[in-house]
């Protein structure tokens, strides 16, 4: 066990290194391990997507896990609300989380609208070059909003729901995002198929 790699200064926590490493881990479960990260507005498909694609990998024998944003909600940042400043925490602490899984060797697939590139890009900096991949589900605005299958912009629009994202709050959709999906205008067969070939093609999977 290596305890020198890395110190936090002001609190003498030590890093240590233990000689199992994530290679290893992923080597074993035949994956390369990654956080997919997808982003997009509520109501644009993202956990529909990351679900079916989920389901796709474990039965080409993958090893995954998915973290949904209003399932989250429910325990590790039941604490949180929407405003920018909380909205920043629930991603830090999903980047972290998603960081350890992927450092299990797992496939890790996240579905939080994440509406600032800031806070996306922080989670990128957490992972080595290559093993985040953010997947922009770009369903028009007008779209989610037709769909509503929460009923949330309608109250949105009423004013009983307050920094809605879209609606009175701001969504930056990614700039080079690595996998863009038109999701209004693919069935889902196709966008998981579109995922798939995308981690082919950079060795996530064979
Ligand atoms: S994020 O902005 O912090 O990334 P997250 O993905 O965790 O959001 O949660 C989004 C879900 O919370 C939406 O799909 C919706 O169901 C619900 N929600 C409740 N209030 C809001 C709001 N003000 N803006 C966006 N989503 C909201």
């Amino acid at each position: 066990m290596n305890t020198t790699t890395k110190s936090h200064a002001d609190n003498n926590i030590v890093w240590h290194s233990y000689s199992v490493t994530k290679e290893q881990r992923g080597q074993q479960k035949q994956q390369q391990p990654c956080v997919l990260w997808f982003t997009g507005l509520s109501g644009a498909g993202k956990s529909t997507v990351a679900g079916a694609l989920e389901h796709k990998l474990l039965a080409l024998g993958y090893h995954t896990y998915l973290l949904d944003g209003d399932n989250v909600r429910h325990g590790l940042c039941k604490d949180l609300g929407f405003s920018d400043q909380d909205r920043r925490e629930n991603i830090r602490r999903i980047g972290e989380v998603a960081t350890l899984m992927a450092d299990s060797g797992l496939i890790v697939l996240s579905a939080f609208i994440s509406p600032h590139r800031e806070e996306r890009q922080l989670v990128r900096d957490l992972l080595p070059q290559g093993e985040f991949i953010e997947v922009f589900v770009d369903t028009p605005l007008a779209e989610c909003e037709k769909r509503d299958p929460k009923g949330l912009y309608k109250k949105a629009r009423a004013g009983e729901i307050k920094q809605f994202t879209g609606i009175d709050a701001e969504y930056q959709p990614p700039l080079q995002p690595e996998i863009r999906l038109a999701a209004d205008s693919h069935n889902i067969n196709e966008l998981v198929e579109q995922c798939i070939n995308a981690l082919r093609s950079r060795r996530i999977i064979a």
